[in-house]
């Protein structure tokens, strides 16, 4: 099946071709960044204003690099939720409006089911597996049996692993989004002049907690009373990502043990960070354990990763009805459970 995939869920509009749920065609991403970057996060009423100015050229580029067009496209897979509902309705829209103009089918995926599916496009990673999701709206652990079977094990009880990223990058006076140059920073940084806590790594369940970690990091820049200079700027971010990435790995880790996985794959955009590719890579090896990370255009957010579970849905018979509505909330195993009752 030769499927459009549509994903607007945050600050960027992304559209894919792709194969048969396996071979990409095109997988393009209009990003946003440099709208937001001034205000310092996603300003929501303007992350729809721009995925509307995006949305149709970026369909055009797209099917013209696959070498297709809209007549030869057979299925439509969007993201329905999670994300800011503004920004969701208008890929939501247009996929509607593409399937009934066409009369083809559409499905939508859930947006934590496509990253965590995302590298099966890349290589074939055996089920069941663990999937760490650590984005800038999500760090959960699920257990994934299959396409549409996941069990929730743990997930932050306050905020996201990027979030915690972007915020500590705030209070450094570093630009929108912190992830990517805090782990620039953390590789001129020295991790052992401060040590931050790593909340929840005593307690016995699989649940993260980033928040008392963002405030010791400001109390610590507090107590420099302005003597934040770029030595200090660097050091900060590198003990900051050193806690953040143990607490991810130490989970996983015991998730792993937990439920006797021995195939992990980390995905999300903090999947991209260069110290938790390290530090996953290394346990790995002690601890016989394959560890899967996607090539990080796939890690971030991107249309193609829909394609996985949305060609397998479409393929089993799911349609979403042609009044499907965003959904801002929306936890996964729900998303997931509906498409199960199929044959
Ligand atoms: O998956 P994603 O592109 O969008 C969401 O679904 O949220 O993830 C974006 C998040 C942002 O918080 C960003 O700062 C973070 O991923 N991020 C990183 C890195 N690259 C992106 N965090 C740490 N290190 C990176 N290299
Ligand atoms: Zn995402």
């Amino acid at each position: 099946m030769l499927l459009l995939a549509i994903e607007s869920s945050c600050d960027e509009t992304a559209v894919a071709i792709v194969r048969d749920g396996r071979e990409i065609l095109s997988n393009l991403i209009v990003s946003q960044i440099d709208v937001h970057a001034r205000f310092g996060g996603v300003v929501p009423e303007l992350a729809s204003r721009q995925h509307l100015q995006a949305i149709c050229p970026l369909v055009d580029a797209a099917l013209e690099e696959a070498g297709s067009n809209l007549e030869q496209i057979e299925g439509i897979a969007v993201t329905r939720g999670p994300g800011l509902i503004g920004a969701l309705l208008v890929g939501v829209s247009y996929a509607k409006a593409v399937a009934f103009a066409r009369q083809i089918p559409m499905v939508g995926v859930h947006h934590i089911e496509g990253h965590i599916l995302a590298i099966q496009l890349e290589q074939k990673v055996e089920y069941p597996y663990l999937a760490l999701a650590v984005s800038g709206g999500h760090s959960h652990l699920f257990r994934v049996d299959g396409i549409g079977k996941y069990v929730l094990l743990g997930r932050t009880i306050d905020d996201a692993a990027g979030e915690a990223f972007d915020k500590v990058a705030k209070m450094l006076g570093l630009p929108y989004p912190g992830g990517p140059v805090i782990d620039r920073l953390a590789a001129q940084g020295d991790a052992s002049r401060v040590r931050f806590p790593r909340p929840m790594l005593k307690k016995p369940n699989l649940d993260f907690s980033f928040s008392g970690m963002k405030t010791s990091v400001l109390t610590y820049i507090e107590s420099l009373a302005g003597q934040l200079d770029d030595q200090a700027v660097a050091d900060i971010a590198a003990a900051f990502q050193e806690a953040a990435v143990d607490v991810l790995l130490q989970k996983t880790l015991r998730a792993a043990r937990e439920q006797g996985l021995t195939r992990i794959v980390v995905a999300g955009g903090v999947a991209c960070n260069s110290g938790l590719r390290r530090e996953f890579k290394l346990a790995s090896q002690g601890e016989q354990l394959a560890v899967y990370f996607p090539s990080p255009l796939l890690c971030s957010d991107n249309a193609a990763m829909l394609a996985v579970a949305g060609d397998a849905y479409l393929e089993r018979g799911a349609r979403s009805p042609s009044d499907l509505n965003a959904v801002s909330n929306w936890p996964l195993v729900e998303a997931a459970s509906h498409f199960n009752l199929l044959p």
